[in-house]
């Protein structure tokens, strides 16, 4: 029999990012038992990776601000995929989430008059991201982190879940483990919080750090959980390329918020170059228009540069392939360039990027108020997730909800910067107060010893294989490694079909590989088993991404298909989703997107004008 430890919570939220913080805070305002697990320390979440600030229609820099523009903006940024429901409701949230914040203590920048500050983002109309320099997702965590705390809840630190428990349909808690001693922790649940972030570092290059390795995704999907959007990865323009060490660290959005400029090795504004169809009466065709747009001139048109992330990655990717690179093989961002138009641009910059200013200080040498960055795209974000109910969040699964990135609904094609922030916040609140309802009304419910015996027995297998005698078993890493070049190489910014089938072939054999996985010594500190565990998880949200991939035959948004280069119609009002059928395979279907109410067509119609 395993030894385990029991915990018993009415909610258990699983993720201590801004979705499970908040949704801990909203479960244990309603009165329930709260219990967090986070994988790593508390306060430690790819949250603090959206620098440059928080998306809701507050309407403090620009008064034509509203949600019904916000919304039209999120559903043209997702290419009309997004779940219309909940763009609407995240619209419509975002502001009160946002100032509720702020009352627990968040310390935003201000505009001269004393409100929250707010700045451009690519995609969004009108100056709508509230900040806190470039920190605002390090500030919202802090901040939940403290008003958590005080409202009461029980953290988990550093401890890994390897499965989900159920009774028929329904969840009923999880199993995981310690990651310092390896001690297995059964955890009892009334209801089951998922928000543990995204899937980056399936890939070479990410902005995600370790923890990032779909274990919500795959958690979900093993307990018959639906997944939805999975082939839309976002690669945000922008992560550091150099030094090695560094790449894939990512550099603000908010650097091109405050006016920097994409050029490449000739000097030239590529962006310019290329404007889609659908932005171009909203975009400026010259440099000093640009300028004036980010100084607030309400006049002047957005420059290309603000231009969505999926379209702005692209363009640096045609750059570099076209040999118009840096010499690291990126292209550059510059906003030294301001100092030609402010008196005070060096002091300004550190201001406004205190983090990019030190970020390339110290792991670069580079002096951005003085030169420029040597930038390229990096795996950040994903769109798909867990397919949940828009107004509960509740996933296929009864008592199983999601939040934040690891659900999917709101983005659609693509995220506009800054939305993750407020989804997380408007998302997170409504998991946990219906989870807590959940609860409530269901109680706990029965946990079987048999599940807990298998998924513990499974959890050991590394162990055993270490031990057999025979052929040598498999290195953790170097899975992960090969998995990463495969990602990395066959389903990244640009695909075709024979590429993510050759993807899946390899993903068959790395599935393979890590069933052969063997780890020496014990459980204590052990980081090579950590990694053999979490092999499934990352295997699961790569195979779905190349398999969703493949089905969705046509460019748009974050899948860009250079065999169907064009949006085609067929694919315009569905959704692929994928789930774990009988037999174990992963199957693959289209689901159409439920019409949108004339209410919220007109919406967009009159935002198009
Ligand atoms: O560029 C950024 O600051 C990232 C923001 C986000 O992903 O929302």
């Amino acid at each position: 029999m395993a030894e385990y430890q029991t915990f018993e919570h009415d909610v258990l939220v699983i993720g201590a990012g801004g979705a499970g913080l908040r949704a801990a805070i909203e479960a244990s305002a309603a009165g329930v038992s709260v219990g967090v697990v986070c994988k790593s320390l508390l306060g430690k979440a790819h949250t603090v990776m959206a620098e440059g600030g928080i998306a809701a229609a507050l309407a403090n820099v620009d008064d034509r601000d509203s949600w019904k523009v916000h919304f039209a903006d999120t559903m043209r940024g997702g290419q009309y995929l997004n779940n219309w429901h909940m763009a609407e409701l995240h619209a419509k949230e975002a502001p009160a989430r946002v100032r509720e914040l702020e009352a627990w203590g968040a310390v935003f920048d201000r505009t001269q008059d004393g409100r929250i500050l707010q700045r451009n983002f690519g995609g969004h109309r009108y100056p709508r991201l509230a900040h806190v320099g470039d920190r605002t997702g390090l500030e919202m965590i802090r901040t939940l982190q403290d008003h958590g705390i005080h409202q009461g809840m029980d953290v988990h630190m550093e401890c890994a879940i390897v499965t989900l428990l159920k009774d028929g349909n329904r969840v009923v808690g999880a199993l995981g483990y310690d990651r310092d001693r390896g001690r297995f922790k059964l955890f009892s649940a009334g209801a089951v919080v998922l928000a543990t972030g995204g899937v980056g570092r399936a890939f070479k290059i990410t902005s995600n750090s370790w923890e990032y390795t779909g274990d919500g995704h795959s958690l979900a999907y093993h307990a018959g959980a639906e997944l939805m959007d999975m082939e839309f990865v976002q690669f945000h323009p922008t992560g550091m390329v150099w030094p090695p060490s560094v790449q894939g660290i990512l550099v603000t959005e908010g650097v091109r918020g405050e006016g920097g400029i994409l050029l490449n090795k000739a000097g030239r504004r590529f962006m310019f170059d290329d404007i889609p169809e659908n932005y171009r009466a909203q975009t400026c065709d010259n440099e000093e228009e640009g300028w004036r747009y980010t100084q607030g001139d309400k006049s002047a048109r957005r420059p290309p540069e603000l231009l969505t992330r999926d379209h702005t990655a692209r363009c640096i990717v045609r750059e570099i392939k076209e040999g118009r690179g840096s010499p690291h093989g990126g292209v550059f961002l510059d906003i030294s360039w301001i100092k030609q138009k402010l008196p005070d641009a060096a002091e300004h910059i550190k201001r406004k990027l205190p983090s990019m200013y030190h970020q390339f200080k110290q792991l670069a040498d580079i002096d951005i108020t003085k030169e420029p960055m040597e930038v390229g795209p990096t795996t950040h974000y994903v769109m798909g997730g867990v397919r949940v109910d828009s107004e509960t969040q509740m996933s296929t699964v009864e008592g199983l909800f999601a939040a934040g990135e690891c659900a999917a609904g709101i983005n659609g094609a693509n995220r506009l910067g800054g939305n993750s922030l407020s989804d997380l916040l408007v998302f997170g609140k409504r998991a946990g107060e219906f989870a807590a309802n959940y609860a409530k009304e269901h109680g706990r419910g029965k946990v079987d010893d048999l599940q807990i015996e298998q998924a513990a027995r499974e959890a050991l297998k590394p162990f055993d294989r270490a031990a057999a005698s025979g052929a040598k078993p498999e290195g953790p890493f170097q899975v992960q490694y090969d998995l990463q070049e495969v990602m990395q190489n066959l389903v990244g910014i640009v695909r075709n079909e024979g590429e993510m089938r050759t993807a899946l072939d390899k993903i068959g054999e790395l599935w393979e590989r890590s069933r052969r996985v063997g780890v020496p010594s014990n459980r204590e500190y052990n980081p090579g088993w950590h990694t053999a565990l979490d092999l499934d998880n990352l295997l699961t949200v790569s195979e779905a991404i190349a398999r969703s991939g493949l089905e969705r035959k046509e460019s748009r948004g974050a899948h860009f298909r250079e065999d169907y280069p064009d949006k085609d119609d067929t694919y315009s009002k569905l959704n692929v989703v994928v789930r774990k059928a009988s037999d174990g395979q992963m199957e693959v279907r289209r689901e159409p997107i439920p019409e949108m109410p004339a209410e919220l067509k007109q919406i967009i119609e009159e935002m198009k004008l």
